[in-house]
């Protein structure tokens, strides 16, 4: 399976295909095992500071893991956020984890430069596609600010960013990005937010979140290259529905598996228990949420 040719098709049909993160390695399973009994497509993800700040160990142990249990014909692995510049502000040497992630086996990788400059988020995704692209892979970046990960915005009333359109990804400058960087997809801050990774809130339900389904299509309109809503935990679901409709063709979720699989463990301390607790809750999410059930002959064909 090509991720670029099924997320390209996804967006084609007015599709979406989920992308899963892993901040715990026994979730691979659960979450792989409910992507194939809903007959749908999806990928499979870590992003760094899971494998920092959480329990998925290395990029090397989820590529292990998901190829232990990996569903050919439904899932795909993709490294999600590896950041330029870090939720603690420092800076993280990004090529050397995309080219490890390459060896290990991923199928797309997203590096994040939105902490940068404009000019410096071009070049860091430049050198990134350049690589991924010589192995075949496709590249997602990000332009904008999603709010949440950055404790200092916390704060910030969610009605107030969206408001503002706080952080929002322009259009003109996103034609311009794309163009200078050769990324494949982008991810674009359209009033989602990211679950929040501070040690208060882990637990804490994501506030809903609304979308500025304008905003996306204009960006559609004017990129014509799938783009990809993070922070998929928490968002109204109309807004989903229209999203996807308006170009959204990956959506990242996170707090929802993550909290479903860490209640239950705690509930039972029963890693068994936690994953059939997180193989339900994901079926949900594919079903009930995404509605994106069965679409795997759409996607593969
Ligand atoms: P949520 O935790 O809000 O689902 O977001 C996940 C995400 O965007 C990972 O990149």
């Amino acid at each position: 399976m090509n991720s670029k040719e099924i997320v390209k098709k996804a967006l084609e049909n007015g599709y979406v295909v989920p992308a899963f993160n892993i901040p715990h390695l026994p979730m691979v399973k659960a979450v792989a095992q409910a992507v194939a009994d809903e007959n749908s497509v999806a990928m499979i993800q870590v992003a760094r500071l899971e494998w920092v700040k959480f329990e998925a160990e290395s990029i090397e142990s989820v590529a292990n893991e998901y190829f232990k249990y990996a569903k050919p014909g439904h899932t795909l692995l993709h490294l999600d956020h590896v950041p330029v510049i870090d939720e603690d502000h420092k800076r993280v040497d990004y090529l050397s984890d995309i080219k490890r992630a390459i060896a290990a086996g991923f199928q797309s990788v997203m590096v994040d430069g939105s902490r940068l400059p404009f000019e410096a988020n071009v070049e860091a995704t430049y050198a990134v596609a350049h690589v991924a692209h010589e192995a075949g892979i496709p590249v997602e970046a990000e332009l904008g600010a999603v709010m949440g990960h950055e404790t200092s915005q916390q704060s910030i009333p969610y009605e107030e960013i969206f408001e503002k359109k706080m952080g929002f990804t322009a259009v003109e400058e996103a034609v311009r990005f794309i163009r200078d960087s050769r990324c494949d997809w982008l991810s674009v801050a359209v009033g989602s937010v990211h679950g929040a990774i501070a040690d208060n809130l882990l637990d804490k339900k994501k506030p809903t979140a609304k979308l500025d389904v304008e905003r996306i299509e204009q960006l559609e309109k004017a990129l014509g290259i799938p783009l990809v809503l993070h922070g998929g935990s928490g968002i109204d679901n109309d807004y989903i529905m229209k999203g996807i409709k308006a170009g959204i063709a990956k959506i990242n979720v996170g707090t929802e598996i993550r909290q479903a699989y860490e209640f239950a463990l705690r509930e039972k301390n029963d890693i068994e228990y936690a994953r059939e607790k997180l193989y339900l809750r994901c079926r949900e999410i594919i079903k009930d949420f995404l509605h994106t059930s069965g679409d795997a002959e759409i996607l593969l064909v």
